[in-house]
């Protein structure tokens, strides 16, 4: 069987780069392969319910439509984490919808599909490719936990912004004196905590995958006040939790994640008892996922949508663009959903930071 009829969908929470992934899948798909390419609205929403009318509704691409595409956020075929078809929320219960996915598929014409996506979509996806469906994944998210891949796109751009916020809080904490904690995003990893806080110097970074001690951190606080620097920042990854604590989320909603939420408010409050000074929190939220992709995201998209495209044409589904020590390459989605990309405690980059004399809350 030759490949004619492609789909492509984003899924999951967006991030910068889904645009330029699409762009390049649409640019090599329809000049060097002729293919027809389907882009499916709301991850795969437009699968589950083919008569589903978001604001855009699945379209046929063309490659006018991913002129200019390159530095744009978001993403134009729209995404949703609501959309799993083995969870689909009908009314108050979750329902396995997938073999209408199946069906559509096959209403449509399609003969495989692409799919942007972090560990959610790339589990979705494995599931589908066990019925049948012949797809290629492409690896998504600004949390970069996806396992295979030694980097996600979204990463990169999710750390400048939080950079830069952090560079933007340093000015105000050094004029009043104050503790500040900014909250970052990452889920259960402590990579854009790790990474921002590194770069945006950071006194302290509390990251999920070490449980922190909230005295740790105030000892660092006094010890910096009493060698004269009047101000600390503490980077916490929404993800961080106390030792012997659990992380701060919401309720789960049927179909959906639970979302994290209060973990820096939460140190704040544990270091109240311990630090005399002012404090303040700020949450980055969303802001780390919007905005133009920096250049190595622009890059590293487009190389995976390339790869993912050829990919399909030379049959090869089941598999997932990768990062690996510099180049794209082909590996098992299977892999990449086996095990989640943590921080290791006591790698290299860790134990650097740790001799610049940066608390972990240890
Ligand atoms: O996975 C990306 C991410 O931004 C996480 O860092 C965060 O916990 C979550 O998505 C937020 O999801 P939502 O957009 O549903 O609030």
């Amino acid at each position: 069987m030759s490949v004619k009829r492609v789909a492509i969908t984003t899924g999951g929470g967006d991030c910068p780069g889904l645009n330029a992934v699409i762009r390049a899948v649409v640019t090599v798909g329809k000049e060097r392969f002729g293919w027809e390419i389907l882009g499916v609205e709301d991850a795969l929403s437009g699968l589950i319910d083919l008569d589903y009318r978001g604001p855009r509704g699945n379209r046929w691409l063309e490659l006018e439509d991913v002129r200019g595409l390159l530095s744009r956020g978001g993403t134009i075929l729209g995404t949703s984490n609501r959309s799993d078809p083995f969870r689909f929320v009908d009314g108050a219960r979750e329902t396995d919808v997938s073999d209408r996915v199946m069906e559509n598929f096959a209403k449509l014409g399609l003969d495989a599909m692409v799919s942007i996506g972090g560990d959610g979509s790339m589990a979705i996806a494995q599931k589908l490719i066990a019925k049948g469906m012949k797809i290629v994944g492409v690896p998504k998210t600004i949390d970069n936990d996806l396992g295979a891949t030694d980097q996600t796109f979204g990463f990169d751009t999710a750390i400048g912004i939080a950079t830069e916020a952090l560079d933007r809080i340093r000015d105000t904490a050094d004029s009043h004196d104050r503790v500040m904690l900014v909250e970052v995003m990452g889920r259960n990893a402590g990579w854009i905590a790790l990474h921002a806080g590194i770069a945006g110097g950071a006194d302290a970074i509390l990251i999920p995958e070490i449980p922190y001690r909230a005295e740790a951190v105030a000892d660092m606080i006094v010890a910096r006040r009493a060698s004269g620097k009047n101000y600390s920042i503490i980077v916490v990854a929404e993800g961080a939790k106390p030792q012997g604590g659990d992380v701060s989320q919401l309720e789960a909603r049927l179909g959906e994640m639970p979302r994290l939420m209060g973990a820096a408010h939460r140190v704040a409050a544990a270091l109240e008892d311990h630090v005399g000074s002012a404090m303040r929190v700020t949450v980055l939220g969303h802001i780390q996922r919007g905005g133009s992709p920096s250049t190595f995201d622009r890059v590293l998209a487009t190389r995976y949508g390339v790869l993912a495209a050829q990919l399909v044409h030379e049959e090869q589904f089941g598999k997932m663009a990768a990062l690996r020590n510099g180049a794209i390459v082909a590996v098992d989605i299977a892999e990449a959903v086996a095990r989640p990309h943590l921080v290791d405690p006591s790698s290299q980059i860790m134990n650097q930071a740790r001799a610049l004399g940066i608390s972990f809350g240890e």
